[in-house]
């Protein structure tokens, strides 16, 4: 199968019931208690902000009233200004987590919806656009914390009639896709996304209600701030969102007009960017309007069918220690949804044969891992391992902070591999390995990627403007690298999707390591006319 991943919203029946049965409504006051115990330790949440801001701004803007801003002359003063807030981050903090093998490898972080506001792990997803929370369900993920081993209070659900904030989003509005399918124009939104992973969607109503965010802008304490957003009442999820991986709904952050980034730039809340950094401890952080360090580097982000639907990026050539290969060209999606990166089989070819050759160690194979380049050796071996880079356009180039995956038995490195495998399709996926370590910046206004290395701080606490970055801090050195990283990467189910056979291949890997499947990636299919379902 091919690795493409699609969304795309088509009509359904289903979907088009009313929501006003089950009742779910619930504030936890008990904090999650991550495995790291340094986590726990950071895992704040913002409590140092007071409620001046928050007077100030009007606690019921809907969508439409925005839309209308669209254009105009206050628009225009707005963008010329920036955005009312430096930084927006979830109200419980911008701090992200990765459980590791427990819920599919990815990122999530706390969001608050709604009044009164209901707490979500959501999974971060640069991949797709749409915000989704389990919600008045038919069919959901289980949400007691007995399920997860990760979790010591149970996730919750969402119901838009138990929130005074949350409104219809109806056939009619612009951003219901599938509104032209409905018998009438005032009828509740209907959405449909599908995902790559086998048989894996959310279905229900669009509905618009409000994101608790926290904000600093500069010498201002934290504040919170309430933004209109829409969100997917996800009524009916299937394949791996009931198997583990996003339980309590997904986080789409890409180009399109639904997601909350878009919601909140055209609100004049932020500005039209964010930022995700993570960390090889499984900490991160994600800030939305940020723009990014001063001495960051870019790329632009390239069309794909002549449309931006992804964040399609260009690579040059790829370096594998001081050889810089010769036609490794080739684009490839930076996504925060797939856990390990994928080149395109020719460009993996070449650096696969340049980095074993650099490494003059035999090749292993490790039983039930999705890589082909493995190396037994101790962690005196590591010191050999090449550094990887990525070229692109103006020689930027992208130092992989941390390539391999160590291999680990009763706590000592006993292997390593490189984390990479070939792409079934004709361009790459730039997954989270290749991300960590970085301060990644989306800027959705001016369609480039930038990056600085960073250890992720809290922007928030920083004053100043949002170019400083003053305590950017050198990368670690490679065999702190591999140590923090190894431990934690196992390897991700959706490895094997680029196999001949990917089902069975994840199923014997699922076996072997016991990891629910991985979510992955991404094209939104803006028309009905594309739509492909998997
Ligand atoms: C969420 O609700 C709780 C309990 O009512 C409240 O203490 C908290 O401040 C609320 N959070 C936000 C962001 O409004
Ligand atoms: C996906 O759904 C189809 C149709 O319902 C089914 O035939 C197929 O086995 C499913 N695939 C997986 C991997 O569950
Ligand atoms: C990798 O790069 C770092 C800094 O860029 C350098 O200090 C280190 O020696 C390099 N490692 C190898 C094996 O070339
Ligand atoms: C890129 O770097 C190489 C070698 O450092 C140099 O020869 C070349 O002129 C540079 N190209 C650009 C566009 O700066």
């Amino acid at each position: 199968m091919e690795t493409r991943i699609l969304i795309c919203l088509v009509i359904s029946t289903l979907v088009l019931t009313d929501f006003s049965e089950v009742v779910f409504a619930a504030t936890f006051t008990s904090k999650l208690i991550h495995r790291f115990s340094d986590e726990v330790k950071e895992f704040r949440v913002s409590k140092n902000g007071g409620d001046k801001l928050l007077s100030s701004w009007p606690k019921r803007k809907s969508l439409d009233y925005y839309q209308l801003l669209v254009g105009n002359d206050y628009q225009r003063q707005n963008m010329k200004l920036g955005a009312e807030y430096q930084f927006l981050f979830p109200s419980q903090g911008s701090k992200t987590i990765s459980f590791g093998d427990d819920f599919g490898w990815l990122h999530y972080t706390w969001i608050d919806i709604g009044t009164p506001n209901v707490s979500f792990l959501v999974a971060l997803d640069a991949g797709s656009d749409l915000l989704w929370v389990p919600c008045d369900c038919i069919e959901c993920a289980p949400l007691t914390a007995t399920h997860y081993n990760s979790l010591d209070r149970d996730l919750s659900e969402y119901s838009p009639s138990e929130s005074s904030t949350s409104k219809h989003v109806s056939c009619s509005n612009e951003l219901c896709q599938l509104g032209s399918n409905c018998k009438n124009p005032k009828q509740p939104c209907p959405y449909i996304a599908n995902y790559y992973s086998d048989n894996t969607s959310s279905s229900g109503l669009l509905v618009e209600d409000t994101l608790h965010l926290a904000s600093s802008s500069g010498h201002a304490s934290k504040s919170l701030v309430q933004a209109p957003v829409i969100i997917g009442c996800g009524r009916k999820q299937s394949g791996v969102f009931l198997d583990g991986v996003a339980p309590d709904g997904l986080m789409g952050l890409g180009l399109g007009d639904i997601s909350i980034l878009s919601s909140l730039a055209k609100a004049g809340l932020a500005l039209n960017s964010f930022s995700m950094c993570f960390n090889d401890d499984d900490s991160g952080r994600i800030f939305f309007g940020d723009k990014g360090a001063a001495s960051q580097k870019s790329t632009s982000f390239l069309p794909l069918d002549g449309k931006f639907d992804a964040y399609m990026v260009g690579v040059e050539g790829c370096c594998i220690g001081s050889s810089c290969l010769e036609q490794t060209e080739f684009q490839a999606q930076v996504d925060s949804g797939t856990s390990f990166t994928f080149l395109p089989k020719k460009v993996y070819g070449e650096v696969v044969a340049e980095f074993d050759k650099k490494i003059n160690i035999k090749r292993s194979s490790y039983d039930g891992y999705p890589w082909e380049y493995c190396y037994k050796t101790s962690s005196e071996g590591l010191h050999k391992i090449p550094n990887l880079s990525l070229m692109f356009p103006h020689n930027n180039s992208f130092e992989v902070h941390n390539p391999v995956i160590l291999i680990y038995v009763n706590e000592e490195v006993t292997g390593f591999c490189l984390a990479i495998q070939p792409s079934a399709i004709n361009y790459g996926i730039i997954g989270q390995n290749f991300i960590t370590g970085y301060r990644m910046v989306f800027d959705r206004e001016k369609l480039k990627l930038r990056w600085s290395r960073s250890s992720c701080q809290d922007l928030s606490n920083e004053e100043g403007t949002p170019d400083q970055d003053k305590t950017e801090n050198p990368l670690p050195t490679n065999e702190q690298q591999s140590t923090g990283g190894g431990k934690h990467a196992v390897a991700p189910a959706v490895a094997g999707k680029t196999t001949s056979n990917p089902s069975t291949a994840s199923r014997q890997f699922m076996n072997k390591l016991q990891l629910p499947a991985q979510l992955s990636l991404l094209l939104l299919v803006t028309s009905l006319t594309f739509c492909i379902l998997i």
